[in-house]
């Protein structure tokens, strides 16, 4: 038998490098195990912090060659370009502000990305990756972590059927504890950078969480926000950034919806939850209990389904990885977004032609909306909740 050389571009396995997600960082290190869950792609190089010291350490605690160990990302763009064996994809999880600039560099080196959310500052920098990404024929995925769970795949499909009718009201909510008093003066740096416009944009909360909100309605019900009104408010006190909002919105077809994200709930850890009224029936999901949700029609019992029983369509059951009954979680979630977007890229790697109907994870056109909707919501409270067009 021939071995492959180390050079060689193998076909049936991906490689990636990895911007941010260094040594007490957040959600590296979950993008890290999601990825290794269906071991289609090897992470071989990174720069995991802007310190290049504390990169070049941690890179070696993950036992990654010394000489794919960068001092930068435009760095690690150019260089992995130039290898026969530069990686597939760069996975950015950096706090927001750096998303687009090494977003862009990636693809201008023709290497195709995977970027955390939200995915850019500024709208227009949203849509330059996109144009981006088409012009050069790249794969680019947008990690909104929850809507990689099975049971968010059937209530698509169940939405898409019209088993509760036309939707009439979406009232969905992400409430969270965590920001109720001042975490980022306490040595807390993920509280610190997300209240702080220089790392987090012009917002944090609807940024954070609410952009969550925005693409999960849009996932499950193929709703298009028209218009939107917004207050947004910052309760704890000498902070810059919203850290609670209200946001009443409008749809192409007429449905109306009422978003609430707040990192002041007292009482509540990571509680997104949908509601979606329809003129048959009506659809509820919790993330915290994320296998199961129920669906009831008009004057029947109210129906509870979980994840993994047979009636799940094929669309959601090729996610499961364990029978019903086993909790599966954030990081399935994760790594269901990571098989869909690998599997994409390895049919294209394989010479396959790009198939967008295929895809099965957020594009960067979802993660532009997010950046539009999260813009207006900001727009919207500063000119006291006025309706803004999208
Ligand atoms: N999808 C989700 O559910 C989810 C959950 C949490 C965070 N996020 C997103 O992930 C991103 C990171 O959030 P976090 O909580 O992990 O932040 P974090 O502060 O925990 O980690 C950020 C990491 O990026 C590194 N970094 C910063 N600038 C860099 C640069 N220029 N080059 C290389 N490394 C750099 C930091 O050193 C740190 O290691 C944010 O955009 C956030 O919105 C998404």
């Amino acid at each position: 038998m021939i071995e492959a050389s180390k050079t060689e571009k193998r076909v049936d396995r991906l490689t990636y490098g990895m911007v941010g997600g260094g040594p007490g960082a957040f959600i590296g290190d979950v993008h890290r195990t999601a990825i290794r869950m269906d071991d289609k792609a090897t992470l071989v190089c990174g720069v995991f912090s802007r310190d290049a010291h504390k990169s070049k350490e941690f890179g070696a605690s993950l036992g990654l060659d010394p000489a794919r160990l960068y001092p930068s990302f435009e760095e690690m763009a150019r260089k992995e370009a130039e290898r026969p064996d530069g990686i597939d994809f760069a996975v950015i999880v950096t706090p927001n502000a750096a998303h687009y600039e090494a977003c862009k560099s990636f693809l201008n080196h023709g290497i195709n990305v995977v970027c955390d959310k939200p995915l850019t500052v500024e709208y227009h920098e949203a849509k330059e990756l996109a144009e981006l990404v088409e012009r050069k024929g790249l794969l680019f995925g947008v990690t909104y972590t929850y809507t990689g769970y099975p049971a968010v795949k059937q209530i698509t499909h169940l939405i898409a059927s019209g088993e509760i009718g036309d939707i009439r009201f979406v009232n969905a909510e992400y409430p969270q504890e965590w920001l109720a008093t001042r975490s980022e003066d306490s040595g807390n740096r993920q509280a610190a950078w997300r209240t702080d416009p220089a790392f987090s944009g012009k917002s944090n909360c609807v940024g954070d969480i609410g952009s969550h909100v925005e693409n999960m309605v849009a996932t499950m019900t193929g709703l298009r926000i028209q218009r939107l009104s917004a207050r947004l408010d910052k309760f704890v006190e000498g902070r810059q950034l919203d850290d609670n909002a209200t946001i009443m919105v409008e749809y192409t077809n007429g449905a109306k919806g009422l978003y609430w994200s707040s990192q002041i709930a007292i009482g509540y850890d990571n509680g997104l939850r949908v509601r979606i009224f329809g003129t048959k029936g009506t659809i509820e999901w919790f993330q915290e209990h994320p296998d199961h949700f129920t669906m009831v029609k008009l004057g029947e019992a109210t129906q509870g389904w979980s994840r993994g029983r047979d009636v799940f369509v094929d669309a959601a059951q090729r996610y499961n990885r364990l029978p019903s009954g086993h909790p599966e979680g954030v990081f399935e979630a994760f790594a269901n977004i990571y098989k869909a977007y690998a599997n994409a890229l390895l049919s294209k790697k394989a010479g396959k032609k790009l198939d967008r109907t295929a895809w099965e994870f957020p594009t960067v056109e979802a993660g532009a909306d997010g950046v539009r909707f999260i813009g207006a919501c900001v727009e919207s409270s500063e000119k006291g909740a006025a309706w803004v067009t999208l």
